[in-house]
């Protein structure tokens, strides 16, 4: 039985940074989180499932992964979590393999659009098993998404766009209400442009899912920033967004990405992703934005930038990157769609 889809990265304009300790393990997040679906950046993925006991074989980008390799223990290790919930997924052998589209010029990996495009591609396969039937929907395939990693469950909605992450109510069944949908369509959103802008090739110092890690434990100001988030920062974001208010917006996707690094720093021993370019693009959109907010920086667990404009400010805005990093390091994209299906497989 073989299967393939397609599924899109998100950039998080309200950050994801943090599981609860109780459920580290299901990555159940600390608070809620908001992003953008990406167009043109994603993963396809086949999926051939046969008769077995939960033997993997995993490709990426051309590469056969073995057992020492991370990238085939973190999806060693989904399955595992994924078979707890839903013990049938281990009565199969599984061959995988995944292909990211990221252009060079992207500057980045992200584990969004492979666990999406790998759990949509499975759900494509079991969809004819009776058994799975209870799980089809797009709110259990976005939970076993997070199982994989947690920027993940964003890649699931079909309608991508802008979509929400909630942290899920705090009780015995925490994982079941702790999943994504999206709350605006991307058609609503054609006027936003993104920009990627690659800083720096290198690998991330400190992996997300420590940096994190080292956060919630010691971080004092972390729960104060959670809970001003989740209750002020994210709600108001949405409100915007839903009232095409971009200058709302824009300021609150700068605070949100402030908010995160500062959480960072406050870490103990400090995690400093942003370089000195980094803080050339911060303080270029800051003059830019002088007069009226026209444009937006955000930054993950790298040095690099991805930045938000609308359509009328766009080339400006390159012009300005341009003159930082060159032309070759900036990709022009938009607000996407979510994951599909598609009829041509990926071949070993
Ligand atoms: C900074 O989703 O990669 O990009 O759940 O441990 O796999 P795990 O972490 P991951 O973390 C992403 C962190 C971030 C912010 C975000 O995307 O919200």
């Amino acid at each position: 039985m073989k299967c393939t889809a397609i599924a899109p990265t998100n950039i998080a304009i309200i950050k994801y940074w943090g599981k609860e300790p109780e459920w580290e393990e299901e990555h159940i997040p600390t608070k809620s989180s908001l992003s953008f679906t990406v167009k043109e950046l994603y993963t396809k993925t086949t999926v051939d499932a046969g008769e077995g006991n939960g033997g993997l074989e995993f490709h990426l980008n051309g590469e056969r992964k073995e057992k020492e390799d991370q990238a085939y223990e973190y999806v060693l290790k989904f399955f595992e979590r994924l078979r707890r919930v839903v013990p049938e997924i281990g009565n199969y052998d599984y061959r995988i393999i995944s292909k990211n589209n990221f252009p060079t010029a992207a500057g980045f990996a992200s584990s969004a659009s492979g666990f999406s495009a790998l759990v949509k591609a499975i759900a494509g396969v079991m969809k004819e098993e009776k058994w799975f039937e209870e799980y089809s929907g797009e709110k259990e395939l976005s939970v076993f998404a997070r199982l994989g990693s947690g920027s993940a469950a964003r890649s699931i909605p079909c309608k991508g766009g802008v979509v929400v992450w909630k942290r899920g109510e705090r009780k015995k069944n925490v994982s079941e209400t702790s999943y994504a949908e999206s709350v605006v369509s991307p058609e609503f959103l054609q006027e936003i442009s993104i920009i990627y802008v690659k800083i720096q090739e290198e690998e991330k110092k400190i992996k997300s899912r420590k940096g994190m890690k080292m956060s919630v434990e010691t971080n004092p100001l972390y729960w104060e920033w959670v809970n001003y988030e989740e209750e002020k920062l994210l709600p108001e974001t949405i409100g915007f967004l839903k009232g095409k208010n971009f200058k709302g917006v824009f300021e609150n996707i700068m605070k949100a990405s402030n908010n995160l690094h500062q959480i960072c720093m406050g870490t103990y021993p400090p995690i400093i992703y942003l370089n000195e370019k980094s803080r050339e693009v911060i303080e270029r959109i800051h003059e830019f934005n002088e007069e009226e907010i026209k444009a937006a920086y955000t930054f993950d667990a790298g040095p690099n930038a991805v930045v938000f404009t609308t359509k009328g400010h766009e080339k400006k805005v390159m012009k300005m990157l341009e003159k930082i990093v060159g032309k070759k390091r900036l990709l022009l994209t938009a607000v996407g769609e979510g994951p599909r299906y598609v009829e041509e497989h990926l071949e070993v």
